[in-house]
Protein backbone atom coordinates (compact mmCIF):
# COMPACT_ATOMS: atom_id res chain seq x y z
CA UNK A 1 0.00 0.00 0.00
CA UNK A 2 1.19 3.57 -1.24
CA UNK A 3 -1.05 5.64 1.55
CA UNK A 4 -0.02 5.90 5.32
CA UNK A 5 -3.30 5.18 7.84
CA UNK A 6 -4.07 6.38 10.89
CA UNK A 7 -6.65 5.84 12.50
CA UNK A 8 -8.33 6.34 16.29
CA UNK A 9 -10.47 2.93 17.44
CA UNK A 10 -12.26 2.82 19.96
CA UNK A 11 -13.79 -0.20 22.31
CA UNK A 12 -16.98 -0.20 24.51
CA UNK A 13 -18.59 -3.22 23.86
CA UNK A 14 -18.04 -5.32 27.01
CA UNK A 15 -16.08 -3.99 30.56
CA UNK A 16 -13.15 -2.46 29.30
CA UNK A 17 -13.50 1.30 28.00
CA UNK A 18 -10.36 1.42 25.12
CA UNK A 19 -8.89 4.03 23.08
CA UNK A 20 -6.39 3.83 20.95
CA UNK A 21 -4.08 4.95 17.52
CA UNK A 22 -2.95 2.76 15.22
CA UNK A 23 -0.55 3.46 11.95
CA UNK A 24 -0.79 1.62 8.81
CA UNK A 25 1.48 2.13 6.46
CA UNK A 26 3.85 0.18 3.65
CA UNK A 27 6.05 -0.35 6.58
CA UNK A 28 3.97 -1.79 8.17
CA UNK A 29 1.83 -1.60 11.59
CA UNK A 30 2.57 1.02 14.24
CA UNK A 31 0.83 1.03 17.46
CA UNK A 32 1.17 4.66 18.67
CA UNK A 33 -1.03 4.05 21.82
CA UNK A 34 -3.69 1.99 23.54
CA UNK A 35 -5.23 2.57 26.19
CA UNK A 36 -7.50 0.26 28.16
CA UNK A 37 -9.53 1.52 31.43
CA UNK A 38 -10.93 -2.13 32.89
CA UNK A 39 -14.30 -2.01 35.06
CA UNK A 40 -13.87 -4.91 36.92
CA UNK A 41 -13.83 -3.50 40.00
CA UNK A 42 -16.88 -2.58 39.61
CA UNK A 43 -18.27 -5.80 38.35
CA UNK A 44 -16.48 -8.28 41.14
CA UNK A 45 -19.05 -8.03 43.83
CA UNK A 46 -21.67 -9.45 41.10
CA UNK A 47 -19.47 -12.05 40.44
CA UNK A 48 -19.84 -10.96 36.51
CA UNK A 49 -20.38 -8.51 34.45
CA UNK A 50 -23.63 -6.38 34.31
CA UNK A 51 -24.77 -4.42 31.51
CA UNK A 52 -26.20 -1.19 32.78
CA UNK A 53 -23.32 -1.02 35.04
CA UNK A 54 -20.79 -1.38 32.47
CA UNK A 55 -22.61 1.41 30.21
CA UNK A 56 -22.62 3.66 32.66
CA UNK A 57 -18.89 3.27 33.40
CA UNK A 58 -18.14 3.49 29.74
CA UNK A 59 -20.16 6.85 29.43
CA UNK A 60 -17.97 8.27 32.22
CA UNK A 61 -14.68 7.65 31.14
CA UNK A 62 -14.55 7.38 27.18
CA UNK A 63 -13.73 10.95 26.90
CA UNK A 64 -10.87 10.94 28.81
CA UNK A 65 -9.78 7.43 27.44
CA UNK A 66 -10.14 8.78 24.02
CA UNK A 67 -7.66 12.07 24.87
CA UNK A 68 -5.33 10.17 26.87
CA UNK A 69 -4.82 7.81 23.87
CA UNK A 70 -4.64 11.00 21.25
CA UNK A 71 -2.37 12.19 24.13
CA UNK A 72 0.19 9.31 24.41
CA UNK A 73 0.25 9.17 20.46
CA UNK A 74 1.19 12.87 19.91
CA UNK A 75 -1.91 13.12 17.10
CA UNK A 76 -4.32 15.87 16.63
CA UNK A 77 -7.42 14.74 15.00
CA UNK A 78 -6.08 17.05 12.04
CA UNK A 79 -3.69 13.66 11.47
CA UNK A 80 -6.15 11.01 11.52
CA UNK A 81 -7.10 9.29 8.42
CA UNK A 82 -10.57 8.09 9.53
CA UNK A 83 -12.30 6.59 13.24
CA UNK A 84 -13.05 3.31 13.95
CA UNK A 85 -15.15 2.00 16.62
CA UNK A 86 -17.21 -1.36 18.23
CA UNK A 87 -20.41 -1.65 16.43
CA UNK A 88 -21.16 -5.08 17.96
CA UNK A 89 -21.24 -8.11 19.07
CA UNK A 90 -21.13 -7.32 22.90
CA UNK A 91 -23.46 -5.12 25.60
CA UNK A 92 -25.24 -3.15 23.50
CA UNK A 93 -25.57 -0.37 25.49
CA UNK A 94 -21.66 0.08 25.77
CA UNK A 95 -21.56 -0.87 22.00
CA UNK A 96 -23.31 2.70 21.59
CA UNK A 97 -21.27 4.39 24.21
CA UNK A 98 -18.27 4.06 22.21
CA UNK A 99 -20.26 3.69 18.63
CA UNK A 100 -21.72 7.04 19.31
CA UNK A 101 -18.44 8.71 20.30
CA UNK A 102 -16.81 7.93 17.19
CA UNK A 103 -20.13 8.98 15.08
CA UNK A 104 -19.81 12.08 16.64
CA UNK A 105 -16.29 12.89 16.14
CA UNK A 106 -16.16 11.76 12.49
CA UNK A 107 -19.23 13.92 11.57
CA UNK A 108 -17.46 16.64 13.13
CA UNK A 109 -14.25 16.23 11.84
CA UNK A 110 -15.84 15.06 8.56
CA UNK A 111 -13.60 11.93 8.66
CA UNK A 112 -14.87 8.50 7.81
CA UNK A 113 -15.94 6.32 10.09
CA UNK A 114 -15.51 2.40 10.09
CA UNK A 115 -18.01 0.68 12.63
CA UNK A 116 -16.11 -2.59 13.31
CA UNK A 117 -17.28 -6.15 14.92
CA UNK A 118 -15.59 -6.94 17.49
CA UNK A 119 -14.54 -10.01 16.49
CA UNK A 120 -13.23 -8.92 13.52
CA UNK A 121 -10.72 -6.66 15.95
CA UNK A 122 -9.53 -10.58 17.61
CA UNK A 123 -9.29 -11.72 14.49
CA UNK A 124 -7.09 -9.08 13.00
CA UNK A 125 -5.04 -8.68 16.50
CA UNK A 126 -1.68 -10.81 16.01
CA UNK A 127 -0.91 -8.29 12.80
CA UNK A 128 -0.31 -5.42 15.94
CA UNK A 129 2.56 -6.90 16.82
CA UNK A 130 4.72 -9.93 14.19
CA UNK A 131 3.91 -10.97 10.57
CA UNK A 132 0.32 -12.93 10.45
CA UNK A 133 0.21 -12.52 6.54
CA UNK A 134 -3.42 -13.27 5.26
CA UNK A 135 -4.72 -15.75 4.64
CA UNK A 136 -4.66 -17.97 8.10
CA UNK A 137 -6.77 -20.52 10.37
CA UNK A 138 -8.11 -18.08 13.33
CA UNK A 139 -9.07 -19.54 17.00
CA UNK A 140 -10.53 -17.01 18.78
CA UNK A 141 -11.19 -18.07 22.23
CA UNK A 142 -12.43 -15.35 24.72
CA UNK A 143 -15.01 -15.07 27.59
CA UNK A 144 -18.09 -14.38 24.80
CA UNK A 145 -16.57 -16.49 22.23
CA UNK A 146 -14.89 -19.90 20.90
CA UNK A 147 -15.20 -20.41 17.33
CA UNK A 148 -12.47 -21.08 14.47
CA UNK A 149 -12.64 -19.06 11.52
CA UNK A 150 -10.66 -19.21 7.96
CA UNK A 151 -9.31 -15.74 7.62
CA UNK A 152 -8.72 -14.70 4.33
CA UNK A 153 -8.37 -11.09 3.84
CA UNK A 154 -9.86 -8.17 5.61
CA UNK A 155 -13.84 -8.58 5.81
CA UNK A 156 -13.65 -12.00 3.97
CA UNK A 157 -13.90 -15.13 6.57
CA UNK A 158 -15.55 -18.76 7.03
CA UNK A 159 -16.46 -19.89 9.61
CA UNK A 160 -15.25 -23.66 10.24
CA UNK A 161 -16.79 -24.49 14.06
CA UNK A 162 -18.06 -22.65 16.64
CA UNK A 163 -19.27 -24.10 20.57
CA UNK A 164 -22.67 -25.39 20.72
CA UNK A 165 -23.35 -24.05 24.33
CA UNK A 166 -20.50 -21.91 26.25
CA UNK A 167 -17.33 -20.31 25.22
CA UNK A 168 -14.35 -21.54 26.72
CA UNK A 169 -13.63 -18.49 28.69
CA UNK A 170 -17.30 -19.07 30.26
CA UNK A 171 -16.23 -21.91 31.32
CA UNK A 172 -13.04 -21.42 33.17
CA UNK A 173 -14.70 -18.53 34.81
CA UNK A 174 -17.94 -20.54 35.85
CA UNK A 175 -15.61 -23.47 36.70
CA UNK A 176 -13.10 -21.68 38.35
CA UNK A 177 -16.48 -19.74 40.76
CA UNK A 178 -17.54 -23.68 41.82
CA UNK A 179 -13.35 -23.57 42.63
CA UNK A 180 -14.14 -20.96 45.27
CA UNK A 181 -12.09 -18.33 43.13
CA UNK A 182 -12.47 -14.67 42.50
CA UNK A 183 -14.04 -13.33 38.98
CA UNK A 184 -12.72 -13.42 36.20
CA UNK A 185 -11.77 -16.81 36.75
CA UNK A 186 -9.74 -18.13 34.18
CA UNK A 187 -6.38 -16.61 35.38
CA UNK A 188 -6.75 -17.38 39.17
CA UNK A 189 -7.73 -20.87 37.97
CA UNK A 190 -4.47 -20.86 36.11
CA UNK A 191 -2.46 -19.53 39.24
CA UNK A 192 -4.63 -22.28 41.27
CA UNK A 193 -3.66 -25.30 38.58
CA UNK A 194 0.62 -24.25 38.79
CA UNK A 195 1.65 -27.34 40.32
CA UNK A 196 -1.66 -29.72 39.90
CA UNK A 197 -1.91 -33.01 38.76
CA UNK A 198 -3.47 -32.85 35.65
CA UNK A 199 -4.21 -36.50 35.59
CA UNK A 200 -5.46 -36.92 38.56
CA UNK A 201 -9.87 -36.45 38.09
CA UNK A 202 -11.23 -37.82 34.32
CA UNK A 203 -13.20 -35.60 33.14
CA UNK A 204 -16.09 -35.65 29.93
CA UNK A 205 -14.17 -35.19 26.23
CA UNK A 206 -17.35 -33.45 24.88
CA UNK A 207 -17.80 -34.21 21.04
CA UNK A 208 -14.86 -36.32 20.49
CA UNK A 209 -14.42 -37.83 17.02
CA UNK A 210 -17.24 -35.64 15.61
CA UNK A 211 -16.51 -34.66 12.07
CA UNK A 212 -17.22 -30.81 12.58
CA UNK A 213 -15.14 -28.81 14.52
CA UNK A 214 -17.96 -27.06 16.82
CA UNK A 215 -16.93 -27.31 20.54
CA UNK A 216 -18.62 -27.64 23.54
CA UNK A 217 -18.11 -26.62 26.95
CA UNK A 218 -21.03 -27.58 29.17
CA UNK A 219 -20.43 -31.08 30.52
CA UNK A 220 -17.12 -30.33 31.41
CA UNK A 221 -18.51 -27.51 33.40
CA UNK A 222 -21.42 -29.76 35.24
CA UNK A 223 -19.22 -32.58 35.83
CA UNK A 224 -16.25 -30.12 37.32
CA UNK A 225 -18.67 -28.78 39.76
CA UNK A 226 -19.92 -31.83 40.60
CA UNK A 227 -16.44 -32.61 41.81
CA UNK A 228 -15.80 -29.25 43.03
CA UNK A 229 -18.54 -29.86 45.67
CA UNK A 230 -16.93 -33.30 47.35
CA UNK A 231 -13.54 -31.36 47.20
CA UNK A 232 -11.32 -31.81 50.79
CA UNK A 233 -8.34 -29.44 50.65
CA UNK A 234 -5.89 -27.62 48.94
CA UNK A 235 -4.05 -30.23 46.81
CA UNK A 236 -7.51 -31.74 45.46
CA UNK A 237 -8.27 -28.03 44.60
CA UNK A 238 -5.18 -27.49 42.67
CA UNK A 239 -5.12 -30.98 41.12
CA UNK A 240 -9.24 -30.05 40.07
CA UNK A 241 -8.12 -27.05 38.53
CA UNK A 242 -5.34 -28.91 36.57
CA UNK A 243 -7.50 -31.62 35.32
CA UNK A 244 -10.05 -28.77 34.16
CA UNK A 245 -7.29 -26.28 32.27
CA UNK A 246 -5.68 -29.91 30.64
CA UNK A 247 -9.71 -31.34 29.50
CA UNK A 248 -9.97 -27.35 27.71
CA UNK A 249 -7.03 -26.94 26.50
CA UNK A 250 -7.43 -30.58 24.93
CA UNK A 251 -10.77 -30.15 23.16
CA UNK A 252 -9.46 -26.74 22.07
CA UNK A 253 -6.53 -28.70 20.58
CA UNK A 254 -8.04 -31.61 18.91
CA UNK A 255 -11.18 -29.46 17.40
CA UNK A 256 -8.22 -26.87 16.17
CA UNK A 257 -6.73 -29.87 14.61
CA UNK A 258 -9.44 -30.64 12.62
CA UNK A 259 -10.18 -27.11 11.39
CA UNK A 260 -6.63 -27.65 10.09
CA UNK A 261 -6.79 -30.67 8.39
CA UNK A 262 -9.97 -28.81 6.05
CA UNK A 263 -7.57 -25.51 5.79
CA UNK A 264 -5.11 -27.83 4.97
CA UNK A 265 -7.11 -28.91 1.78
CA UNK A 266 -7.62 -25.63 0.15
CA UNK A 267 -4.59 -23.92 1.25
CA UNK A 268 -1.19 -24.48 0.17
CA UNK A 269 1.71 -25.15 2.51
CA UNK A 270 3.09 -21.78 2.56
CA UNK A 271 -0.40 -20.12 3.53
CA UNK A 272 -0.41 -22.70 6.44
CA UNK A 273 -0.62 -20.31 9.57
CA UNK A 274 -2.15 -21.15 12.35
CA UNK A 275 -3.14 -18.09 14.98
CA UNK A 276 -5.05 -18.10 18.56
CA UNK A 277 -6.56 -14.56 19.75
CA UNK A 278 -8.88 -13.72 22.41
CA UNK A 279 -8.79 -13.62 26.77
CA UNK A 280 -8.23 -17.62 26.94
CA UNK A 281 -4.81 -17.72 24.86
CA UNK A 282 -2.99 -15.81 27.68
CA UNK A 283 -3.52 -19.57 29.23
CA UNK A 284 0.41 -21.18 29.19
CA UNK A 285 -1.49 -25.13 29.05
CA UNK A 286 -3.39 -23.47 26.30
CA UNK A 287 -1.10 -21.93 24.07
CA UNK A 288 1.75 -24.90 25.17
CA UNK A 289 -1.21 -27.23 23.61
CA UNK A 290 -1.98 -25.46 20.66
CA UNK A 291 0.96 -24.90 19.59
CA UNK A 292 2.34 -28.34 19.31
CA UNK A 293 -0.95 -29.36 17.51
CA UNK A 294 -0.05 -26.27 14.72
CA UNK A 295 3.70 -28.21 14.38
CA UNK A 296 2.05 -31.69 14.12
CA UNK A 297 -0.15 -30.56 11.26
CA UNK A 298 2.61 -28.45 9.79
CA UNK A 299 1.55 -25.18 10.81
CA UNK A 300 3.33 -21.78 11.74
CA UNK A 301 2.32 -20.90 15.18
CA UNK A 302 1.20 -16.98 16.27
CA UNK A 303 -0.31 -15.49 19.14
CA UNK A 304 -0.73 -11.96 19.84
CA UNK A 305 0.91 -10.71 22.91
CA UNK A 306 -0.92 -10.83 25.64
CA UNK A 307 -1.83 -7.09 25.84
CA UNK A 308 -3.36 -7.66 22.41
CA UNK A 309 -5.10 -11.40 23.42
CA UNK A 310 -7.22 -9.44 25.87
CA UNK A 311 -9.84 -5.98 24.87
CA UNK A 312 -8.02 -3.59 23.55
CA UNK A 313 -9.00 -0.78 20.88
CA UNK A 314 -5.52 -1.34 18.93
CA UNK A 315 -7.32 -4.13 17.38
CA UNK A 316 -10.27 -2.47 16.63
CA UNK A 317 -8.22 0.67 15.46
CA UNK A 318 -6.28 -1.93 12.67
CA UNK A 319 -9.09 -3.13 12.17
CA UNK A 320 -10.75 0.10 10.51
CA UNK A 321 -7.65 0.85 9.05
CA UNK A 322 -7.19 -2.06 7.27
CA UNK A 323 -10.87 -1.37 6.47
CA UNK A 324 -10.34 2.08 5.13
CA UNK A 325 -7.46 0.75 3.05
CA UNK A 326 -9.74 -1.69 1.02
CA UNK A 327 -12.40 1.39 0.84
CA UNK A 328 -14.90 -0.83 3.34
CA UNK A 329 -16.45 2.34 4.81
CA UNK A 330 -19.32 2.62 7.15
CA UNK A 331 -22.11 5.44 6.99
CA UNK A 332 -23.10 7.78 10.22
CA UNK A 333 -26.57 5.87 10.60
CA UNK A 334 -24.41 2.25 11.11
CA UNK A 335 -26.28 0.11 14.06
CA UNK A 336 -24.92 -0.81 17.29
CA UNK A 337 -25.55 -4.78 17.11
CA UNK A 338 -25.81 -6.91 20.23
CA UNK A 339 -25.60 -9.89 17.59
CA UNK A 340 -23.30 -9.85 14.45
CA UNK A 341 -21.84 -13.61 13.09
CA UNK A 342 -18.38 -12.41 11.18
CA UNK A 343 -19.79 -15.37 8.52
CA UNK A 344 -23.30 -14.36 8.43
CA UNK A 345 -23.55 -16.69 5.56
CA UNK A 346 -22.55 -19.61 7.30
CA UNK A 347 -24.38 -18.50 10.54
CA UNK A 348 -27.69 -17.92 8.56
CA UNK A 349 -27.51 -21.41 6.63
CA UNK A 350 -25.90 -23.40 9.81
CA UNK A 351 -27.13 -22.01 12.95
CA UNK A 352 -24.78 -23.11 15.86
CA UNK A 353 -27.00 -21.26 18.13
CA UNK A 354 -30.57 -21.18 17.07
CA UNK A 355 -32.10 -17.98 15.34
CA UNK A 356 -33.09 -15.73 18.41
CA UNK A 357 -35.51 -12.91 17.84
CA UNK A 358 -32.68 -10.56 17.45
CA UNK A 359 -30.73 -13.06 14.73
CA UNK A 360 -27.94 -15.87 14.77
CA UNK A 361 -25.50 -15.28 17.85
CA UNK A 362 -21.78 -14.84 16.78
O1 LIG B 1 -11.00 -11.51 25.15
P1 LIG B 1 -11.48 -11.25 26.52
O2 LIG B 1 -10.71 -10.24 27.36
O3 LIG B 1 -12.95 -10.75 26.54
C1 LIG B 1 -13.95 -11.22 25.72
O4 LIG B 1 -14.09 -10.68 24.58
O5 LIG B 1 -14.65 -12.16 26.17
O6 LIG B 1 -11.52 -12.65 27.29
C2 LIG B 1 -11.82 -12.74 28.65
C3 LIG B 1 -11.87 -14.23 29.02
C4 LIG B 1 -12.38 -14.48 30.45
O7 LIG B 1 -13.31 -15.54 30.40
C5 LIG B 1 -11.14 -14.88 31.21
O8 LIG B 1 -11.39 -15.75 32.31
C6 LIG B 1 -10.32 -15.57 30.13
O9 LIG B 1 -10.53 -14.79 28.98
N1 LIG B 1 -8.90 -15.60 30.49
C7 LIG B 1 -8.24 -16.74 30.80
C8 LIG B 1 -6.93 -16.34 31.16
N2 LIG B 1 -6.84 -14.98 31.04
C9 LIG B 1 -8.07 -14.55 30.63
N3 LIG B 1 -8.63 -18.02 30.81
C10 LIG B 1 -7.72 -18.94 31.18
N4 LIG B 1 -6.46 -18.66 31.55
C11 LIG B 1 -6.02 -17.39 31.56
N5 LIG B 1 -4.77 -17.10 31.93
ZN1 LIG C 1 -13.07 -9.76 23.10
Amino acid sequence: MTQTLTVLGVETSCDETAAAVVRLSSSGVEVLSSVVASQIDAHIPYGGVVPEIAARAHVEVVDTIIERALAEAGTGFADLSGIAATAGPGLVGGVMVGLSAAKAMAMARGLPLMAVNHLEGHAVSPRLEGAAPYPFLLLLVSGGHCQLLAVEEIGRYARLGSTIDDAAGEAFDKIAASLGLPYPGGPALERLAAGGDASRFPLPRALLGRRDCDFSFSGLKTAAARMAEGIENDADRRDLAASVQAAIARQLSERSERAMVLFAQTHAPAERLFVVAGGVAANGAVRAALQASATAHGFGFAAPPLKYCTDNAAMIALAGAERLAAGLVDGLDAAARPRWPLDEAAALANPVHKPGRKGAKA
